[in-house]
C-alpha cells in the first residue's frame, strides 16, 4: 500500500507524537511503500523563528532516523524541497468551497490559542490535501486530531475527480484508538502548543522532573484510586508490559500505592524505552551532513512522483494539452 504522512517541525517531538503517529508510521515501513516528510510549509503558517527554522527541520529528521526510519525503504524529505505540492494546492484551492474550510476545527483552535489568522493558516487543509493526493496515497497514519483534515482531503479529491477526471485516490486515515490522544502533564492532550510535553530525547533528569509534575487528584496513598481517571496510569499503559500494568492496576484499585511511586516508575520506563534510540540520536547529531543528504535524496525521489501527478492535474484542468 502507498502510505504517506507528515509532521511539522514546530518544536521538539514528544511522546504524544511518538505513540499517536510516529510509532505506527515506522511499523508500516516493512510491508508498504512509505512516503514521510517534514511539513515545513505547514509550520510556516505559525511564523516560526526564521533563524532556527532550518535547524528545527533537521532535528525532526534526526528524531525519525534515530527511531528507525529507514531511508532505503522509505522516501523521506522536506516538504518545501518539493514545490510541485504548492502548485497543486492552487489548483485544488479553486475547487475548495469556503464553507468546507470555515468548518475546520483546527483553524479555530489555533486562532483561539493566539495564532495570527493568516490566509496560510486558513488554507492549511488544502495544502495538506495536495500533500496527500499528489502521491496518490491510500493510507495516512496520524493522531486523532488529523481526522478532519483527511476527510477534507477526500472531499476535495472527490470534487476534482467529478469535475475533471478520476485522477486522485481517496485516502483513508489510520488512527490507533488506544493512543489516539496521549495526555500531557496537565491532563490536556500532550501538545507543543500547550507546553505540557515530555520530549522523547530530553535529558533524563528533566524527564524525571516533568513526570513528577503530572497532575493527579488528591486521593491519599492508602485509598483506592481509579486507574482510568489517572494521567500517570494512562502514560504507564504506553510503556509498561502487560503483567506490570495489571499489577499497577491492582495496586491502584486496592489503595496499595501512591501516585508518587507510579510516577517514579513511569519516569524510569520512559528513559529505558528511548535509551537505545538516544544513542543513535547523539550519533546523528554529530553528523548533520548525513541527515541533510538523506533528505536531499528523498526529495529527488519524491519530486519524480509529484511532478508526474502535477502534469496530469494540469492537463485535466486544461492548463496544458
Ligand atoms: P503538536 O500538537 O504537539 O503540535 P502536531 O500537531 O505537530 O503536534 O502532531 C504531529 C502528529 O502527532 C499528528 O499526527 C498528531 O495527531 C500526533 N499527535 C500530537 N500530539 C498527540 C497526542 N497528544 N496524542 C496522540 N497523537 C498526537
Ligand atoms: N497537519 C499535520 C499535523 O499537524 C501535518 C501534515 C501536513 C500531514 N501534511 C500532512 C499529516 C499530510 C499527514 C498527511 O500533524
Amino acid at each position: 500500500m502507498r502510505i504517506l504522512s507528515g509532521i511539522q517541525p514546530s518544536g521538539k517531538l514528544h511522546i504524544g507524537n511518538y505513540f499517536g503517529a510516529m510509532q505506527q508510521q515506522l511499523n508500516l515501513q516493512q510491508e508498504n511503500e512509505c512516503f514521510y516528510f517534514i511539513a515545513d510549509y505547514h509550520a510556516l503558517t505559525a511564523t516560526p523563528d526564521s533563524s532556527v527554522f532550518v535547524e528545527s527541520s533537521l532535528e525532526v529528521a534526526m528524531d525519525y532516523l534515530a527511531l528507525g526510519l529507514d531511508p532505503e525503504k522509505t522516501v523521506f524529505w522536506k516538504q518545501s524541497d518539493v514545490p510541485e505540492v504548492t502548485e497543486l494546492t492552487w489548483i485544488l484551492s479553486c475547487l475548495t468551497p469556503m464553507g468546507l474550510l470555515q468548518r475546520c476545527t483546527s483553524y479555530k483552535d489555533k486562532v483561539a490559542q493566539g495564532l495570527s489568522p493568516n490566509h496560510g493558516l486558513f488554507a492549511y487543509p488544502v495544502l495538506q490535501a495536495a500533500d496527500i493526493l499528489i502521491f496518490n496515497s491510500e493510507l495516512v497514519p496520524v493522531g486523532a486530531d488529523q481526522k478532519q483534515h483527511i476527510e477534507i482531503t477526500r472531499d476535495i479529491a472527490g470534487r476534482f475527480n467529478n469535475t475533471y477526471e478520476e485522477l486522485f485516490t481517496l485516502p483513508e486515515e489510520q488512527i490507533i484508538k488506544s493512543v489516539a490522544v496521549v495526555p500531557g502533564l496537565d491532563g490536556r492532550k500532550m501538545s507543543k502548543s500547550y507546553k505540557n510535553t515530555i520530549e522523547m530525547f530530553e535529558p533524563e533528569e528533566s524527564v524525571r522532573k516533568k513526570v513528577m509534575q503530572i497532575v493527579t487528584d488528591s486521593t491519599p496513598v492508602d485509598q483506592p484510586k481509579d486507574p482510568e481517571k489517572c494521567n500517570v496510569f494512562a502514560l504507564l499503559s504506553l510503556f509498561a508490559c502487560g503483567d506490570e500494568l495489571s499489577e499497577w492496576e491492582e495496586k491502584y484499585r486496592k489503595g496499595k500505592t501512591g501516585y508518587g511511586d507510579a510516577k517514579k516508575r513511569l519516569a524510569e520506563l520512559i528513559i529505558e524505552y528511548f535509551e537505545p534510540y538516544r544513542k543513535e540520536r547523539e550519533r546523528l547529531q554529530k553528523n548533520p551532513e548525513r541527515v541533510e543528504k538523506v533528505l536531499e535524496e528523498g526529495a529527488k525521489k519524491a519530486r519524480l512522483v509529484a511532478a508526474d501527478t502535477l502534469k496530469k492535474a494540469r492537463k485535466a484542468v486544461g492548463l496544458e494539452k
